[in-house]
């Protein structure tokens, strides 16, 4: 995070506050909120992109008191199920201000989205135009819809979070035709407003062409839309996925430069296309939360293999960090607590489940004389983290701690084994 400094005596310090001192109040494993680093990520999105709503993907990290910074700083919130809803409406999110997304949306989930109020709903199948153009008749309203269209855009990044191929379970393929057939049925079903259309490539992506051959693609369908039925819908959602840096390999794009290919690409395609320029929104989720938090583990035993590389095993792993055994995902760690001169040795960071596919960090450098009781940091880790936790081994899930000007303040408590047995009824 921007507010983490090594202090004198050479532990770190987020916004002022040592980790020893965060340690000791909360316990370890704890996730780290900068709270300042959040907040200057959605002011600099803004100001990146000062015309187009910026909807935080609420899927890399909710609570409430995010969404009041969300909302304090003036984005707009995706959430894509019943769940994520009833977060951002219990922390008073405006609902107006708030899009729905999901690919298999329950009758349920879009009744307490319709009933609150919802600016926007981003229908993903046939079955959910029927379902919800049944509801908006039983209900006399008109809910505000974006259709979500499968753009054929291959996108670099992960299989599993690669969302905009024409082989997959999202969205309306514009190949095939479904996306315009999405759009006719919505126009002609007039209890629904059709607002735009909407296109998602993936995650955690550093080239910026798939977002400009995706802008593309789906402007040619507002014009084909337009052609045939004389309508131009009047937003367009380019959806999130903006990679982050995980280590010093990783080179994104700033929002800033992100912003001027986008308008760039939209603007020449409209002017092609004789289109009038949409009301733009984007999603980005771990561009906002990833690297304003941290993990902060203790060491509990350092075990050299053979001579072929030390084990360092900290009181978390793959319970509050599963990117890496799912993604293979890169993260790096370092010693948190204090300085080191020692050499610095090739040392794997493993968690304490019972398999060994449980890694938090493949390969780091730690100092050679890290022992049990140090403390390490692992950044970046505040998108999908905590939000894909899990119990594993009945491993309470490690709260969150946002820290501001040198104060902390609890925002997520741990689990407890309490909470655990609790659900346990047998
Ligand atoms: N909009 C839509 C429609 C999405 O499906 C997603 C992410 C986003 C926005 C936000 O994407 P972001 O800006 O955060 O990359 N669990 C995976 C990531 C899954 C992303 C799913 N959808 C991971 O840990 O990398």
């Amino acid at each position: 995070p921007r507010n983490v400094r090594r202090g004198d005596d050479g532990s770190l310090a987020v916004a002022g506050l040592g980790v020893r001192k965060l340690a000791a109040q909360f316990g370890t494993p704890v996730y780290v909120l900068d709270e300042d680093d959040l907040r200057s990520r959605c002011r600099d999105f803004r100001a990146a992109f000062p015309d187009v709503d910026v909807y935080y993907a609420g899927k890399a990290f909710l609570c409430r008191a995010v969404v009041r910074m969300i909302d304090e700083e003036g984005l707009h919130l995706d959430v894509c199920s019943g769940g994520e809803l009833a977060v951002a409406l219990a922390a008073g999110m405006p609902a107006e201000r708030i899009g729905f997304h999901g690919n298999n949306k329950s009758l349920v989930e879009l009744t307490r989205a319709v009933d609150a109020g919802v600016g926007r709903i981003i229908v993903d199948s046939f079955a959910e135009i029927d379902r919800l153009t049944e509801l908006a008749r039983e209900r006399g309203v008109r809910p505000r819809v974006l259709v979500r269209v499968t753009v054929g855009v291959e996108a670099h990044t992960h299989e599993f979070i690669a969302t905009a191929h024409e082989d997959q379970k999202f969205g309306f393929s514009l190949a095939g035709g479904a996306a315009a057939a999405a759009a006719f049925k919505i126009l002609d079903e007039d209890v629904l407003e059709l607002r735009g259309l909407h296109s998602h490539i993936g995650s955690q992506i550093f080239d910026a062409s798939g977002f400009e051959v995706s802008a593309r693609r789906v402007l040619a369908l507002q014009a084909q839309i337009r052609d045939a039925r004389g309508v131009e819908l009047p937003e367009l959602d380019l959806g999130g996925g903006f990679g982050i840096a995980y280590t010093t390999q990783d080179d994104p794009a700033t929002p800033h430069d992100l912003a001027k290919r986008l308008r760039k690409i939209v603007d020449s395609e409209c002017e092609a296309e004789r289109l009038a320029v949409p009301q733009l929104s984007i999603e980005p989720g771990r561009a906002i939360v990833g690297p304003a938090m941290f993990t902060l583990y203790e060491v509990g035993t350092v075990k050299d293999v053979d001579g072929i590389r030390t084990y360092v095993s900290v009181d978390g792993g793959m319970s509050d960090n599963i990117r890496t055994a799912l993604y293979d995902a890169s993260y790096s760690a370092t010693l948190a607590s204090r300085a080191s001169a020692a050499e610095p040795m090739l040392a794997r960071v493993v968690g304490k489940h019972c398999e060994s596919g449980d890694i938090v960090v493949k390969d780091e450098f730690l100092p050679a004389d890290v022992q049990p009781g140090d403390l390490v940091a692992v950044p970046g880790t505040g998108a999908y983290c905590r939000s894909m936790a899990s119990n594993y081994n009945h491993v309470p899930r490690p709260p969150v701690v946002a820290v501001r000007d040198g104060q902390a303040r609890l925002i997520v408590r741990r689990e407890t084994e309490e909470d655990l047995l609790a659900l346990d009824v047998g």
